[in-house]
């Protein structure tokens, strides 16, 4: 016989006090539509930490003791949904139209460094398709514009003087940790192909761990992308399929930050569904066999 566990009550008020110190916490905003999602997990936090009331557990929230279960209700709220290669058209656009033009300009400037923020990494396939891309991006690259100079043997994933930096941020620290880990299924790699599971994937057990020198060029790290100090002077920043879960107001303000985290001429890339219209006037759009990418403009300062 199926048991039936007996649900505490949840007023309407404490449902809003709770939104709210959601929304001020994360800019995550549930809707009607969510609110079904957002009452099951207050449910089960509350079990867990066996309160009889959700007043209570607002206050245990607020309070100094309360901190690391207000981060785990917020990792609970989470949707972590993520692959790798995810939004093709996006990442062609990536590869063949932004890093080329971004690998011109900075040769140009002799500025050696490629700076890319995956903000709302999830478990880490993002950041290493990004990292994957631009290895083969590069690679391509001097194969049509040869270096002066011999590159060691055998030849790194970066040839110098290049220098990559993928920064990877999220606010689940459990996400985090997957990412770090690095070691995906069978099912996870099914958008890999065969070439590049052999370039930059090896076998480890039943799973496919990322080779060193491809995980060594990305760094994960805990971010809040609610608060003001994100990391600044990127060339390039994805932020995909996260600001689904903020209201109007926090994604306007979650744009004009990243608008400051990027080097001028820089990049944002956002979500299949997406986009920056209406939010805000300093990118330019760039629009190539379906995918979008937002450069940003300098006149807007
Ligand atoms: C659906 S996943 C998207 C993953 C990846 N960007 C992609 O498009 O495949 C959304 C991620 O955003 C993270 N996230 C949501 N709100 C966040 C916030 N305020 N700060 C940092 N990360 C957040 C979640 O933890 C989750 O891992």
């Amino acid at each position: 016989m199926e048991t039936v566990i007996a649900q505490v009550p949840l007023t309407d008020a404490e449902l809003k006090l709770l939104q709210t110190l959601i929304y001020q916490e994360c800019g995550m905003y549930f809707d009607e539509r969510r609110a079904h999602f957002l009452k099951d997990r207050l449910q089960r936090r509350l079990k867990t930490c066996q309160l009889d009331s959700f007043y209570a557990y607002y206050r245990l929230l607020t309070s100094r003791e309360g901190k690391q279960e207000l981060a785990l209700l917020l990792e609970n709220l989470t949707v972590n949904e993520t692959s790798f290669f995810r939004n093709k058209p996006q990442l062609d656009l990536l590869q063949k139209t932004v890093l080329e033009d971004l690998l011109h300009r900075k040769q140009e400037r002799r500025d050696w460094t490629m700076r890319v923020w995956s903000a709302g990494c999830s478990t880490g396939q993002e950041p290493y398709s990004v990292a994957m891309l631009f290895c083969d991006a590069l690679a391509y690259y001097y194969l049509r514009n040869p270096l002066p100079f011999e590159v060691p043997s055998p030849k790194p994933l970066i040839p110098p003087p290049w220098k990559l930096e993928v920064l990877a941020s999220d606010m689940s620290y459990a996400a985090l940790r997957t990412a770090q880990e690095g070691a995906y299924s069978e099912t996870h790699m099914e958008p890999v192909d065969y070439t590049t599971r052999l370039r930059y994937f090896e076998k480890a057990g039943d799973k496919y761990a990322v080779k060193h020198a491809l995980k060594e060029l990305v760094q994960f790290d805990f971010h809040n992308l609610k608060t003001e100090f994100l990391p600044r002077r990127n060339d390039i920043i994805l932020c995909r399929n996260v600001m689904i879960y903020f209201d109007e107001a926090e994604q306007k303000r979650l744009i004009e930050k990243f608008w400051h985290c990027l080097n001028p001429g820089g990049y944002l890339f956002v979500g299949h569904a997406e986009s920056l219209f209406g939010l805000s006037t300093k990118f330019r759009m760039v629009h190539e066999n379906n995918g979008t990418a937002y450069q940003r403009l300098e006149a807007a300062t």
